[in-house]
C-alpha cells in the first residue's frame, strides 16, 4: 500500500478520545488533577470549533505575531554541497524569535476563555518562557516560569526578557537543574494552583490534551510552508526536516505533509556521542516508558527512572519525546536521525556566514541535517524548519567557540 495514503484521515483519528496515538500518550495524573485536565480538554474542544476563537487567533497571528513567516531559499548555502536545494521555514521571524509563540497565544486565549488569572510553565532555552510571558502581557495574565539554574546561566538574555515582560522566573535548583527538573517543579506548582491557573506546557508533551492541542496550534507552520513552497517551486519538497526536543516545531511542520509523497525527518541531539549522559537522542536510544503524565519513548534506566541527558541546545535537553512522535516512528512515517553538537555548531556558523541568518542552536540541528541530506542526495530539495533565531545563544557560543574560527567554513567552497 502507498505509505502516504494511510494518513488521509489522520487528524480525525489521532489522538483518540483518551489522548492516545496508538499505544502512546494518555493522561497519567494525580487524582486531584483529573478534573482540571478534563476542564482543559472540554474547553479546548469547545473553542477550537468556534468561529469567534478561530477568527481571533487568525487576527492575532497576522497583526501581533507577523504571520505568515516566509519560506526562504538558501541559494548560497545549497551551492556549497551540489545541486540539492535547501529551503527554510523562517519561524525565527515569528514575534519573539521562535515558533513557541504559536501555541502560547492559543493557550493564552484558552486561559482567558476559562477565566484563569495565571499561566504557569517550564522553560529550557527560555523561548517558551519568553513566548508565554509575551502572551501573558498581551492577555493581562500573571505568569510564573520555572527554569533550571543551569539554563538560567546559559540563556541569560531570555531570562531578562521574561522579567521585562512582567513574568516571575522561578529558579529550579534540584537534580541536573535543566529542563526535566523545570517540568517537575512547574507540575508541583500547578497542583497547588489549578483553580486559578492553567499549566501551559511548552511542547507536544505531557498529559492529554496538551500533545494534541500544542500540535494543532503549531500546525500553522506546516500549513503555511506547504502552500508557500508550492507557490515558489510548483512542487512539493522531496523532504522536510525539523529538530525534535519535545516535538512542537517538528509536529507543526510535519502534520500538514503526512499525507503527501514527502520524506520526513526528525532530528535529535546526539550531543557529545552515544554514551549515557552525553546526548538526548530519545528516539535512537530510548524505550517505551512514562514521564510527566504521558507514555512515550524515554531514556530510562532499568527501574524506569529518567537517565541524565545532555545537549548543547537547552531546548532539546529532555529525556522524553512527545507521544505522537513515538507513534510516527513506529508507523515508519517519520524517520529519526541525530546530529552531534559539533555538526550543529558547524551548521550554526555556515548559515550565519553564507546566508546572513544566525540560527538558534536548537534549529541548527535541523540545518545540520539539511546539509547532511544535501551532501548525500546531490539533487532535489529539502525544507527545514528554522524554529528560532540565535540571539539568545550568542554570548554562550562566543565564549565557547569565538566567532567560529575553529571551524573551516571555507572547506566546502569549490
Ligand atoms: C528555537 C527552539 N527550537 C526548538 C526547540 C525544541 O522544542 P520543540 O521540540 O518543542 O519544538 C526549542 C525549545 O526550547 C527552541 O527554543
Amino acid at each position: 500500500m502507498n505509505k502516504y495514503r494511510d494518513f488521509d484521515n489522520y487528524l480525525k483519528e489521532m489522538p483518540d478520545e483518551n489522548g492516545y496515538f496508538g499505544e502512546y500518550g494518555g493522561a497519567f495524573l494525580d487524582p486531584e488533577l483529573v478534573p482540571a485536565f478534563k476542564e482543559i480538554t472540554s474547553s479546548y474542544q469547545a473553542i477550537c470549533h468556534s468561529a469567534q476563537f478561530i477568527n481571533e487567533l487568525r487576527r492575532i497571528r497576522k497583526e501581533f505575531q507577523g504571520r505568515p513567516t516566509p519560506v526562504y531559499h538558501c541559494e548560497r548555502l545549497s551551492a556549497l554541497f551540489g545541486n540539492c536545494q535547501i529551503y527554510l521555514k523562517r519561524e525565527d521571524l515569528n514575534h519573539t524569535g521562535a515558533h513557541k509563540l504559536n501555541h502560547c497565544m492559543g493557550e493564552g486565549l484558552l486561559a482567558k476563555y476559562m477565566g484563569k488569572k495565571k499561566v504557569i510553565a517550564e522553560t529550557g532555552a527560555g523561548q517558551h518562557g519568553v513566548a508565554l510571558a509575551t502572551a501573558a502581557a498581551y492577555f493581562g495574565l500573571e505568569c510564573d516560569i520555572y527554569m533550571g539554574e543551569v539554563d538560567i546561566a546559559k540563556q541569560h538574555p531570555n531570562v531578562i526578557r521574561m522579567k521585562m515582560l512582567g513574568a516571575n522566573v522561578v529558579p529550579v535548583t534540584h537534580g541536573l537543574k535543566t529542563l526535566k527538573e523545570a517540568v517537575d517543579a512547574a507540575f508541583d506548582a500547578y497542583k497547588k494552583e489549578y483553580h486559578d491557573a492553567i499549566y501551559c506546557i511548552g511542547s507536544c508533551l505531557g498529559p492529554h490534551p496538551f500533545p494534541m492541542m500544542v500540535r494543532d496550534f503549531q500546525s500553522v507552520i506546516g500549513i503555511e510552508a506547504r502552500e508557500q513552497f508550492m507557490e515558489m517551486t510548483g512542487n512539493m519538497p522531496d523532504a522536510v526536516c525539523a529538530c525534535v526536543g519535545g516535538g512542537s516545531n517538528s509536529l507543526g511542520m510535519f502534520t500538514p505533509f503526512l499525507a503527501d509523497p514527502v520524506d520526513i525527518y526528525g532530528v535529535e541531539p546526539l550531543g557529545k556521542g552515544g554514551n549515557v549522559g552525553d546526548h538526548a537522542a530519545t528516539m535512537k536510544f530510548g524505550t517505551k516508558g512514562k514521564l510527566h503524565g504521558f507514555e512515550s519513548y524515554l531514556l530510562q534506566d532499568e527501574n524506569g527512572e529518567p537517565l541524565p541527558v545532555y545537549s548543547i541546545a537547552s531546548g532539546l535537553d529532555y529525556p522524553g519525546v512527545g507521544p505522537e512522535h513515538a507513534y510516527l516512528k513506529d508507523a515508519n512515517r517519520v524517520h529519526y536521525d541525530a546530529v552531534t553538537d559539533e555538526e550543529a555548531m558547524e551548521a550554526f556558523f555556515l548559515l550565519s556566514r553564507y546566508e546572513g541568518i544566525i540560527p538558534a542552536i536548537e534549529s541548527s540541528h535541523a540545518v545540520a541535517y539539511a546539509i547532511k541530506y544535501a551532501k548525500e542526495k546531490k539533487s532535489g530539495s529539502i525544507l527545514a524548519c528554522l524554529s528560532g533565531r540565535g540571539d539568545k545563544d550568542i554570548d554562550y557560543v562566543y565564549e565557547k567557540y569565538g566567532c567560529g574560527e575553529s571551524f573551516d567554513l571555507d572547506k566546502y567552497k569549490k
